[in-house]
């Protein structure tokens, strides 16, 4: 039916009419409802930030606290998930059994699904932002061996991911409050980002009517691959690469040859050139913790910095406006809190479900269409099945 664009990679295509969020990367702009990034990260916490991609405002406090109410009664998962989780391999990459458990509380969780009743909608968000903490950890205490801890509401959001994750019923665990900290600014910054890869498959998910925790879970899916979610990940390996101080200026040389495939991972943006607002709060962030760790001496986190600084110095770098990104400063912190490596993209993942749901939730409030692209044929014209030999 008439004329249609061939676009790969959608780069001159908008899919959708949406009032979430504003991006503008020439002038380092990212507005959740309106407000500036930083400003959130500054005076607001991450279930508040929830509050106003899913619902378009801030909260009052009596509203805030009802939300905070409601996510707490749901943060506990079905007892039998922890048999379904035993089902996987306990060197399972996370993300693996993320998408698995997350796609598997279809399932478990199947009253409430009319996805044209807003109130079912409400409380599929709910269960999401709840439980997507208490599945993170599940995972994280395979991985090791020990036994799941059970969510403990009387803790933030934030609080209670990290005891989720660090405490064991042996002995008495308390969360350290700067961590807590770096822990929900790291949410509050990976919130939403408008029509990404994840975020669209999500959109497109969701238009053929499926079950809103099938189409978190796609979410996911797309969310693992290393041009996405996997870049902090990239960051870290890359440290453990360069191993050494001293090997330092041999890898920037690397970096700036260019017959050199290698990349400084975590510096660079494709959106942002001048620079990604969500950086500069990362990098404050960064600093408080390693400050609160005394964290000098451990060698990644060294090569880390001295990185840090070269980029920031170096004429490649800044003549290229190559700055150290919100993955660069996100790797750094979560190593320091002691998180692996491998659940950096699941704690991403976490944190975008609420932007993955919020978007799920505007596009099924208003008229949609299934997501139907076309395509530019290039195979073989129409030929007869040869029936002798
Ligand atoms: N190390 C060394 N040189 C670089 C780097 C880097 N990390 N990034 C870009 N350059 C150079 C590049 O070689 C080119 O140089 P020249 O103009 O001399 O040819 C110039 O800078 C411009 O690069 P580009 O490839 O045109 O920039 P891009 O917009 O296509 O790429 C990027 C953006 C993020 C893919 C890239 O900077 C990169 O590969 N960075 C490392 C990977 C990384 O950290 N990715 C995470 C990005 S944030 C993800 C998110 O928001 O979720």
């Amino acid at each position: 039916h008439g004329v249609f664009t061939y676009d790969p990679g959608f780069m001159a295509t908008g899919s959708c009419e949406s009032a979430i969020t504003y991006i503008d990367g020439d002038a380092g702009v990212l507005l959740h409802r309106g407000y500036p990034i930083a400003q959130l990260a500054e005076h607001s916490d991450y279930l508040e930030t929830c509050y106003l991609l899913l619902y378009g405002e801030l909260p009052n406090a009596e509203q805030k606290a009802e939300f905070i109410k409601t996510v707490k009664n749901h943060t506990m998962v079905s007892e039998s998930m922890q048999k379904f989780l035993e089902g996987f391999r306990n060197d399972a990459h996370p993300m693996a059994i993320m998408v698995g458990l997350v796609s598997a509380l279809s399932a478990f969780y199947q009253d409430h699904m009319d996805i044209n009743d807003p109130e079912h909608r409400e409380i599929a968000a709910f269960r999401l932002i709840s439980k997507m903490p208490t599945l993170a950890s599940m995972c994280y205490k395979y991985s090791k061996g020990q036994p799941t801890m059970y969510p403990r509401n009387d803790l933030s959001y934030a609080e209670n991911f990290l005891y989720m994750m660090f405490a064991t019923p042996c002995e008495e665990y308390k969360v350290n409050p700067v961590f807590a900290n770096a822990m929900d600014k790291i949410f509050v910054l990976h919130a939403d980002h408008e029509q990404n890869a994840s975020t669209s498959t999500v959109r497109l998910a969701g238009s053929s009517g499926a079950n809103p925790f099938a189409c978190i879970s796609a979410g996911i899916t797309t969310l693992w691959g290393p041009a996405h979610g996997g870049a902090n990940e990239a960051v870290l390996t890359m440290l453990e690469e360069i191993g050494d101080v001293s090997r330092i200026d041999e890898f920037i040389e690397k970096a700036k040859d260019k017959n050199d495939p290698f990349r400084l991972m975590g510096f660079g943006h494709r959106v942002y050139k001048n620079f990604d607002p969500r950086a500069k709060v990362m990098r404050e962030t960064c600093d408080q913790v390693l400050a609160e760790l005394g964290q000098a001496n451990d060698p990644l986190l060294k090569i880390a910095k001295r990185l840090e600084q070269i980029a920031l110095e170096d004429p490649y770098f800044v003549e290229r406006k190559l700055y150290p990104n919100v993955d660069f400063y996100s790797g750094i912190i979560m190593k320091a809190i002691g998180i692996p490596t491998s659940m950096f993209t699941v704690i991403f993942a976490m944190s975008r479900t609420i932007g993955w749901i919020s978007h799920w939730n505007e596009m099924i409030s208003s008229p949609y269409k299934i997501g139907r692209p076309r395509q530019l044929y290039v195979g073989e014209t129409e030929r007869d099945f040869p029936t002798e030999k």
